[in-house]
């Protein structure tokens, strides 16, 4: 396997060295490029560019490969839950029984949200996109918690433990507060109850009547949580990468993150899911006259939950989200009619060769939506949830940056493109 690239470039030759990850990955070591050749590499949407070597999480788009730490999705999905896969994710380890109960009492100290802060939502339309409000949340954290948000990488790292801790526990109860605060109803105090639980607790329950989710729909939350937790350089991890790259706290970068996942081509496909799935059923076409339509290639035409930027075969959390809908649905007696719409979609579009062809497979989004409505979460929340399931991959990744010893703030170049030198026109000049 070659140790180096040999490039030839206006009559000279180059040679750039390559990087080997532990899993295999190539990659032509590109960081001098410039400063040897006078050239950039140009790859629009970073599609075949590394920003950074990370030890988080491992994907294999071509084989629907996706480990956390080198654990398998499949065995965490199967053995492990979300506070769990949180604490593996940010520290990189199993936590033994000592560190599992540590880190879920700070989550549990740290859930309730202070009447000061309550007070901001109300300054928010209650039909505000749930998104925005819950960026706007997460970035006041740091004016809330300046001692934990200074700026400052050594003193933001040494507090790191509680900061992560609060980041989690509070993403969580804002989401539930949105939720409350949309509906018109009061805010519910978090309760000493396991990281799930609490929160479908701070959802549902009424101020006298507690709402004790079954067994079967804390497993599902958990599931679906731990699915979420991390996923390489997506686009909002990158976001808050790029942003904690500057030094900024933990809280800001998160908050530049949900911003970056509100997006419905990332993190707000979920929701485009359902409203998909029901316009579907609206229309009384059993997905076939949709996948028709989806074909014609038009980005407002796309088959959401379908397709993705690295799974070039099924993505490993859409198969596990499958079986667990059929699951869910099964023991809560649901029968939804958008659950067979879905399936009709995916055995469609699994044998049409423009999706076969262009490698569009199901992704996490395509049936995550359908749990979320069974548990009762209303869709214009489920963008919220990816939020609440992607923090700890938020908080690892910042962790990297900021721990990093030879870090430097995220500047990609660009080829200009615009108007050569001119000089200025005076007004009375111009047409
Ligand atoms: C997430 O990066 C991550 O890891 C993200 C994520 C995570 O956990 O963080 O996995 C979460 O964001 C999942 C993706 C959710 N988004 C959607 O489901 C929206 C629908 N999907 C597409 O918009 C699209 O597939 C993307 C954005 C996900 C990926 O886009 P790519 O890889 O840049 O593909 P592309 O836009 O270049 O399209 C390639 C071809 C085009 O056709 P041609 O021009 O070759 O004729 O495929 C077509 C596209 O028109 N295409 C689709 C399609 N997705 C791509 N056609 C119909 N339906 C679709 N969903």
């Amino acid at each position: 396997m070659s140790t180096n690239a040999q490039l030839r470039l206006d009559d000279k030759d180059y040679s750039l060295p390559v990087i080997r990850g532990t899993e295999g990955e190539k990659a032509i070591d590109t960081r001098k490029l410039r400063a040897d050749t006078g050239y950039i590499a140009y790859d629009q949407g970073y599609g075949n560019t590394g920003s950074c070597e990370s030890a988080i999480t491992y994907l294999d788009g071509d084989n629907g490969v996706l480990r956390h730490r080198g654990y398998p999705i499949e065995q965490l999905a199967e053995h492990s839950n979300f506070g769990e896969t949180a604490y593996l994710v940010i520290y990189g380890e199993l936590p033994n029984a000592t560190q599992r109960k540590q880190f879920g009492d700070l989550l549990r100290q740290h859930a309730a949200i202070d009447p000061q802060m309550q007070a901001i939502l109300q300054g928010f339309p209650k039909d505000a996109p749930p998104m925005a409000m819950l960026s706007s949340l997460v970035a006041a954290l740091a004016a809330y918690y300046p001692q934990l948000a200074t700026n400052n990488f050594e003193a933001d790292l040494k507090n790191f433990d509680l900061a992560a801790a609060i980041a989690i526990s509070k993403i969580r109860t804002l989401a539930a507060m949105i939720y409350r605060y949309q509906n018109g109803l009061p805010y519910i105090p978090p309760k000493d109850v396991p990281f799930c639980d609490n929160f479908l607790q701070m959802m549902f329950s009424e101020l006298y009547k507690d709402y004790v989710p079954t067994a079967e729909v804390s497993r599902a939350l958990n599931t679906l949580l731990l699915l979420h937790a991390d996923h390489e350089q997506n686009c909002s991890t990158s976001t808050v990468r790029m942003v904690g790259s500057s030094a900024a706290n933990l809280f800001t970068s998160l908050s530049a993150g949900i911003c970056a996942l509100s997006g419905p081509l990332h993190g707000g496909a979920n929701t485009a899911v359902v409203q998909m799935l029901q316009s579907i059923h609206d229309e009384h076409d059993d997905g076939t006259r949709f996948i028709a339509a989806a074909k014609s290639g038009s980005k407002s035409n796309r088959l959401m939950g379908f397709g993705h930027a690295v799974y070039k075969n099924f993505d490993p959390r859409a198969k596990i989200i499958a079986k667990a809908c059929d699951d869910v649905l099964d023991k809560l007696g649901i029968n939804d009619p958008l659950l067979a719409i879905a399936k009709n979609l995916e055995q469609a579009a699994l044998k049409d060769d423009y999706f076969l062809s262009r490698k569009l497979y199901p992704n996490v989004d395509f049936y995550s939506g359908i749990i979320m409505r069974a548990i009762g979460i209303p869709v214009n929340m489920f963008t919220v949830m990816f939020a609440i399931g992607r923090s700890p991959g938020w908080i690892a990744n910042w962790r990297e940056v900021a721990a990093n010893p030879k870090g430097r703030i995220y500047r990609p170049r660009q080829i200009y493109c615009g108007p050569v030198k001119r000089d200025y026109v005076p007004m009375a000049q111009r047409a």
